[in-house]
Formats: C-alpha cells, structure tokens, sequence
C-alpha cells in the first residue's frame, strides 16, 4: 500500500474508533435513559394500581358505612320503642313493691326495677351512640344533674352496700350545659366504677369549682385498669365485660368533647381509679 493509502486507512480507522466511541457512549446514555424511564412507569404502574386498590377500599368503605348507618337508624329506632313499654314496666314494678307487705316479695320488685334500669341504660347508650350528639346548652344545676344520675345507679349501690359520698358542696352556680349529655356522662362513670367494686367497696364524686370551669372527679376503690388498656378504653366498642357493649366511655368521651371540656384518668391495678372531668362552664365561650 503506498504511503497515502496507509494514511487514509489510518484516518479512517481513527474516524472509526472516534465514532464508535460516541456510539458507545450514545448507547450507554440511552440505556440509562431507558433504565430510568421503565423505572418511571413501574412506579407509575405501581401508583395506578395502589390508587385503583385505594379507591376500591374507599368504595367498599363508602358501602360499609351505608350498612352501618342504616343498622344505627334501625337500631336507634327499636331502642326508641323499647323505651315507652320499659317506663310502664318500671312504674308497675314500683307500683307493685308498694302494694306488697312481704320483705322477700318486694324485693322482687326492686329486681324487676334493677333490670329495668340496666335495659334503659343500655338503650340510652344506645340512642346516643348511634345519633350525632349536638348539644342543647342551657344553664343547668350540675349538682342536680350529678344527683340524678347517682339516683339511677341508687338500686345497684345498695346491693352491693357501696359506700357512696357525694361532696359536690363546692357546685353553686350553674354550668352552660345540655343536661342530658351530662346525665349520661355521669351515670356511665358511676355505672363503670360500680362495676369495677368490690362488695362494700367505696365510691366518691367531688367538685371542684373554679371560676371558668368545673371539675368533676369520680374515684373508685376497685380493681383498677392494666396499663396496656388504658389508651383503649375510650374507643368505641372496647368491652372487657361479659355483657359490655363499650359504648359507655365512647358517649361519655364524645359528650365531653361536644362541651369543649376534657378527662383523664389515673388508675391502679387493685388500687383504684380516678375519671377527672374539666368542664368550662361555658362551653360557647369556651370554642372562641
Ligand atoms: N372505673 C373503672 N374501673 C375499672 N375499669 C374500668 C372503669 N371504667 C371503665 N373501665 C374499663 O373500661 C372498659 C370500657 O368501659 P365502657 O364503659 O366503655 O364499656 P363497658 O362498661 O365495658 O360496657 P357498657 O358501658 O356497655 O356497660 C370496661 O370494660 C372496663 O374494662
Ligand atoms: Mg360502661
């Protein structure tokens, strides 16, 4: 090969080599782009198919609270008929105990009323849960309402000889308050705490009164709450009763909210429990 062939071999190759460099790097560049565009739409894909699944659940979610809130309508709506026929049943039992001379056979009556009362808690609890609570505040006797609600329980502390002390002494101006709420509240915590008693066990309700709010403190001697439950206890449908529903401390917790108010509790295995309820005594001024 002569001497200008060779050169242009060498260029040609060198041309070559140049070219197939930027090939190379062209490729490399396109691969990357490619590894980064399928990563792209199996993120996308990934995303889709979470979305669909998403809005499936939502759907399904969407149907559940349809069901549920039709099996609420019926059910408030039964507790709501339940309700009249129990109130005769109650006035015949106390009818009947005043009519009847024999210790034992009174008795009977009270047990009759007992029942009737767990039934209409029960159905209160029910009513309740089940409607939007959306207060009617009233200026309101506390003292009275509290009163109230420890007459509803008055059969239960006596058959298990409760000691009970109210000191709500302190309770002299009234409270902003839709009377009904607060009578659940109260009768819920004692119910609980007479629950958690021991026969001849004691239960105290103090007041403390300040001059923008109230606090309502119920204390039981009984078995306490374990630590690892105390986080549930509020939430609907946590029961570690054989008969519970677990709606009790749900009303009671959604009732103080809808007063702007709050409640903690301090609780001791076998030691007792304390439930605090702060309540502002206007609750309206108390949202601004
Ligand atoms: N004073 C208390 N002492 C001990 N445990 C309590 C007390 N108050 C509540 N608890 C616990 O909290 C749980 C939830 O109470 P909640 O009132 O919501 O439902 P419940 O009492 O089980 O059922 P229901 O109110 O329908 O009778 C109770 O099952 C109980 O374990
Ligand atoms: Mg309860």
């Amino acid at each position: 090969m002569d001497k200008e062939n060779v050169e242009l071999l060498e260029e040609a190759i060198r041309r070559f080599n140049a070219t197939s460099t930027e090939l190379e790097k062209s490729y490399r560049l396109l691969e990357g782009q490619v590894r980064h565009l399928k990563d792209e739409l199996e993120i996308k894909n990934r995303a889709l198919q979470e979305s669909t699944m998403e809005q499936d659940k939502l759907r399904e979610q969407a149907e559940r609270n349809k069901r549920l809130a039709a099996v609420g309508e019926m059910s408030a709506r039964i507790a709501h008929e339940l309700r009249n026929p129990l109130g005769s049943i109650e006035l015949f039992a106390s009818l009947l105990k005043k009519g009847l001379e024999e210790p034992e056979k009174q008795s009977w009556a009270e047990h009759i009323q007992t029942a009737v009362s767990a039934m209409d808690y029960a159905l209160t609890n029910m009513l309740f849960f089940t409607g939007k609570p959306s207060p009617h505040f009233q200026k309101t006797d506390l003292k009275r309402v509290i009163e109230e609600a420890s007459l509803f329980a008055v059969h239960l502390l006596q058959q298990k000889e409760i000691k009970f002390v109210l000191s709500l002494e302190s309770l002299t101006e009234p409270i902003l308050c839709d009377e009904d709420l607060l009578r659940q509240i109260f009768v819920n915590l004692i119910l609980n705490a007479i629950d958690a008693l021991p026969k001849e066990g004691h239960l105290t309700i103090d007041a403390v009164a300040g001059t923008r709010q109230v606090q309502i403190l119920v204390s039981d001697t009984g078995c306490g709450i374990p630590e690892d439950q105390l986080s549930k206890i509020f939430d609907p449908f946590f029961t570690t009763k054989n008969k519970g529903t677990g709606l009790g401390l749900a009303i009671v917790y959604n009732a103080i909210v809808a007063h702007s108010g709050t409640i903690e509790v301090k609780s001791k295995l076998c030691g007792g429990t304390v439930f605090t309820v702060t309540l502002p005594m206007n609750p309206e001024r108390a949202v601004e």
